[in-house]
C-alpha cells in the first residue's frame, strides 16, 4: 500500500487517489456536502482554502459545482501539488464559468502556512476552509486545533469551516481520530459558533441559525461552523 509520502509518478497519484475512493465510497458524498455548505454562505465567486487537498479529489468537485471558484490547496507533498495543478489549473468549471486554482507546498503544522494568503490578499477574507479525510494526519487534537485555529484567522467575519474526516472507531483505534463530541469541543475550544447542545444524536442535522451542522456518512463525520 503506496502513502501520499512516497507517491511520486502521475501514475502512482492515481492509483493512491483511487484507493482512497475505492476504500471509502462516502468521500463523494462528504465532498457534495461539504459544497452545499459552501454553496450555502457564499455569494458567487468564493474565496475558498483547502486544507490537505492532496492530488485535488475535493477540488475538483469545488470547481464543477461553485461558479467562478477561487481555490488555494495546501499539501506536505509536492508531488500530489503538481498533480493537482495539471489536473484543475487553466480549465474552465463544469458551465464554463472561470474559476483560479492556487496550490502551495507546506507542513500545515509547523510552517507559517497562512503568509502566501497574507501575500495574495486573502487574509481576512477568505469565505470558507475545507478539508477531506486529512485532519486526523496532521496529528493530535493539539496539533489539529493548531491548524484550524490558523484556518480561522484566514476567514472573514461569517466565514465557514466545513470538513469531513475519519471518526474515532473503537474496532480500528486509531490515535488521532476523534468523536464527533471531541471535535465539536475542538472546534468550540477553537472560537468557532458551535451550539451549547450537542447535535449529535442526529445522524444528519441541516444547519443551525448559526449555520452550525454535523452529519455522518459512513465512518465520516462531516462537520460545518461559522468564524
Ligand atoms: C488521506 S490524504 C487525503 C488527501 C485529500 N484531502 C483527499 O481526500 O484526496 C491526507 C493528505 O494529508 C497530507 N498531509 C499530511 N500531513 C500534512 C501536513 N503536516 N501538512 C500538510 N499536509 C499534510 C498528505 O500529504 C495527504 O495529501
Amino acid at each position: 500500500m503506496i502513502r501520499s509520502a512516497d507517491v511520486r509518478t502521475d501514475s502512482e497519484v492515481r492509483s493512491w487517489e483511487a484507493r482512497l475512493n475505492r476504500e471509502r465510497p462516502q468521500r463523494r458524498e462528504v465532498a457534495a456536502w461539504i459544497t452545499s455548505r459552501i454553496s450555502a454562505a457564499s455569494a458567487d465567486s468564493p474565496l475558498v482554502v483547502e486544507l490537505a487537498c492532496g492530488a485535488g479529489f475535493l477540488a475538483e468537485v469545488l470547481k464543477g459545482q461553485l461558479s467562478g471558484l477561487r481555490h488555494c490547496g495546501f499539501d506536505l507533498s509536492p508531488h500530489l501539488l503538481d498533480f493537482a495543478l495539471r489536473r484543475l489549473d487553466g480549465s474552465a468549471g463544469e458551465e464554463g464559468n472561470f474559476c483560479t486554482m492556487h496550490f502551495r507546498c507546506a507542513n500545515l503544522v509547523s510552517d507559517d502556512w497562512t503568509a502566501p494568503l497574507v501575500e495574495m490578499g486573502w487574509a481576512g477574507k477568505v469565505d470558507a476552509v475545507v478539508s477531506i479525510q486529512a485532519l486526523h494526519d496532521l496529528g493530535d487534537l493539539e496539533q489539529q486545533k493548531h491548524v484550524l485555529e490558523q484556518a480561522r484567522s484566514t476567514l472573514r467575519d461569517g466565514g465557514i469551516l466545513a470538513y469531513g474526516d475519519l471518526l474515532y472507531d473503537a474496532k480500528n483505534p486509531h490515535s488521532s481520530r476523534y468523536s464527533v463530541e471531541e471535535h465539536e469541543a475542538m472546534l468550540h475550544s477553537c472560537g468557532f459558533s458551535v451550539p451549547d447542545t450537542s447535535l449529535t444524536d442526529c445522524d444528519r442535522q441541516d444547519s443551525d441559525s448559526n449555520g452550525f451542522a454535523v452529519a455522518r456518512y459512513g465512518e465520516f463525520g462531516t462537520f460545518a461552523c461559522c468564524k
